[in-house]
């Protein structure tokens, strides 16, 4: 049969964003529909999985499959002393997964301050390569909306590349599809 196009995604962001809970969400054996007849079994399974994600060291490698794409997923620590693992991979990724913790309005700064570094990277400037946020956390009381995310990051500024941004709760699975679909769209 035809071979899947292969895309390598970049997860980043700060520590403590929800990247791996996200990516976690994206992996087969926790979408409902992939589970066989002892689902109650592996949702309680996959339920623990998701309750006992631990802060990324250096990073994580995750792969799987849309019906068009084959996805290798760089799932990047956001702790300060691994952030200067990220500029490793800027060439070898097709796409960029960066993730916002929505109610943290202290450190939105330190964000865009990342997020500005990253664009700003000899191996990024002047691609085109679609970049997807998650304003994530939606949930959290005290959460800012995708457009205050957005405007607290200056995404309008951002001229040369595609990008997107979705409201999302990475625990319940909540706006990831969407920001899933997108990212599709522009890569295929
Ligand atoms: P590093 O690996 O340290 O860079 O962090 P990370 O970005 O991978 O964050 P991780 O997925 O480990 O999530 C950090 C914490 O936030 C965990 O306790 C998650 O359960 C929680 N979390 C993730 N997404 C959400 C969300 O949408 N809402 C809420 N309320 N909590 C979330
Ligand atoms: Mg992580």
């Amino acid at each position: 049969g035809l071979k899947k196009k292969e895309v390598n995604i970049l997860c980043l962001g700060l520590d403590n964003s929800g990247k791996t809970t996200i990516i976690n969400q994206l992996k087969p054996s926790n979408h409902p529909n992939h589970l066989g007849p002892l689902s109650e079994e592996w949702k309680h399974v996959s339920q623990t999985q998701a309750q006992e994600i631990v802060p990324t060291i250096g990073f994580n490698i995750e792969k799987f499959k849309s019906s068009s794409l084959s996805f290798t997923v760089f799932d990047m620590s956001g702790q300060s002393r691994y952030r200067s693992l990220w500029e490793h991979y800027y060439k070898e990724s097709h796409a960029i997964i960066f993730v916002i913790d929505s109610s943290d309005k202290l450190r939105m700064v330190v964000a865009k301050e990342e997020l500005d570094t990253l664009l700003n990277h000899e191996d990024i400037q002047d691609r085109k390569m679609p970049v997807l946020f998650f304003a994530n956390k939606m949930d959290l009381r005290d959460a800012l909306s995708s457009v205050k995310v957005s405007q607290k990051l200056c995404l309008e500024n951002i001229k040369d590349k595609p990008w997107h941004i979705c409201a999302s709760n990475a625990i319940k699975g909540e706006g990831l599809q969407e920001g899933l679909d997108w990212l599709q769209d522009q890569i295929a």
